[in-house]
């Protein structure tokens, strides 16, 4: 029998946090998992205290954008044990990055490893269940080595750090609480570049749009298809989804980020509810026949979206009870409050 790495006295205890009142902040945890690559090997530093990462300034991370993020949620169950939400298809997200970017990729092992380790190391700060908060993990992958030619790196860092967090949008998800998005003309990614995988440079592109719509009052921009301006993409950081009649639809493009949420709200849609659901493009003009508009993603949840604002042009979509549905059904397996037929919960045990 393999020996257990962490020893609790008991699951539940935490740290003195009110967790229920974070928003979506960095609050540093005491530790994180590190691991480097050279010599065509991974090798495990382990848990770090440090919280700042130390590289060479010549790095392919700091000069040329050769570095990519994960972002995934554990929450806690009812039984006080930490679940993780699919965190493979995280993994193999990562690893799409890592070919394009022309880095190695992360043994999917390894990045299981790196997730079970940063939660059980920190688990105190691993918010109570029914708090409304999570445990967000940041999976890192960053290309480092002295360096100044425009090359992909020959050596990597891989680290998970943890923080606990509430809602993206502020007051996350209800009937109470529709958000605006403004239509960006300014793109995030484009036609076959990046956009599909998370780079960082993506979301330094995401910006000036972001601050343009929050500035003007926003919760954030909505992207359109970067060939033609005219389809939807998605909204800050989540993807767009949107009842046509009893279709759950939601766009088809190859620029934006495929959302492990989206995907998953798609399957409950047509498994558990049996409504027909279309991945197809949206135009803008589409807008005025859409039914009710939402967007998803891991620190999003789901959000319910009240009113789109292009220039003068303006579309107000009611709250859905199907969204409710939908967040239910989605919450429920994620938190282990409901039982899960897809096996997308992941257990993390020591
Ligand atoms: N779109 C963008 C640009 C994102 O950064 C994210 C978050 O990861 C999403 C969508 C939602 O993706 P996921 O559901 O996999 O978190
Ligand atoms: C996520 O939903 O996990 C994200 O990564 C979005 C954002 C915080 C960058």
């Amino acid at each position: 029998m393999q020996k257990p790495r962490y020893y609790f006295l008991d699951n539940r205890s935490t740290v003195n946090v009110d967790f229920s009142k974070l928003g979506f902040d960095y609050l540093a945890c005491p530790y994180r998992f590190e691991a480097v690559f050279e010599h065509g090997v991974w090798r495990v530093r382990g848990m770090i205290e440090d919280g700042t990462v130390h590289v060479p300034e010549g790095s392919q991370c700091l000069h040329y954008g050769q570095q990519l993020f994960e972002g995934m949620k554990v929450n806690r169950g009812p039984d006080g044990r930490p679940y993780a939400f699919r965190p493979l298809e995280n993994a193999r997200r990562l690893n799409e990055g890592a070919r394009l970017l022309q880095g190695p990729e992360v043994p999917e092992a390894l990045f299981l490893r790196g997730i079970e380790e940063a939660t059980l190391a920190n688990l105190p700060y691993l918010p109570p269940h029914g708090s409304g908060a999570a445990l967000y993990l940041r999976p890192m992958y960053l290309g480092i080595g002295d360096n100044v030619g425009v090359k992909p790196a020959s050596r990597y860092l891989f680290r998970v750090f943890v923080s606990p967090v509430g809602p993206y949008y502020r007051g996350g998800f209800g009937p109470d609480q529709g958000k605006s998005f403004m239509i960006s003309r300014l793109d995030r990614a484009a036609p076959h570049g990046t956009g599909h995988i998370k780079a960082g440079g993506n979301y330094a592109s995401s910006f000036k749009p972001g601050a343009d719509a929050k500035a003007a009052g926003f919760a954030d921009a909505l992207y359109l298809d970067p060939v033609e301006h005219r389809y939807i993409e998605e909204i800050g950081a989540a993807n767009f989804l949107a009842f046509k009649g009893d279709t759950l639809v939601t766009p088809d493009s190859g620029s934006i980020l495929r959302s492990i949420t989206r995907v998953s709200v798609l399957e409950i849609a047509a498994a558990i509810f049996k409504w027909p659901v279309e991945e197809r493009k949206i135009a803008v003009d589409e807008l005025d026949a859409l039914a009710a508009a939402a967007c998803c993603g891991t620190a999003a949840v789901l959000v319910w979206v009240a009113s789109i604002v292009d220039g003068e042009r303006r579309w107000e979509f009611p709250f859905d009870e199907r969204w409710h549905q939908l967040y239910e059904a989605l919450t429920g397996i994620q938190t282990a409050s409901r039982e899960d037929p897809f096996g997308w919960r992941y257990e993390i045990t020591d």
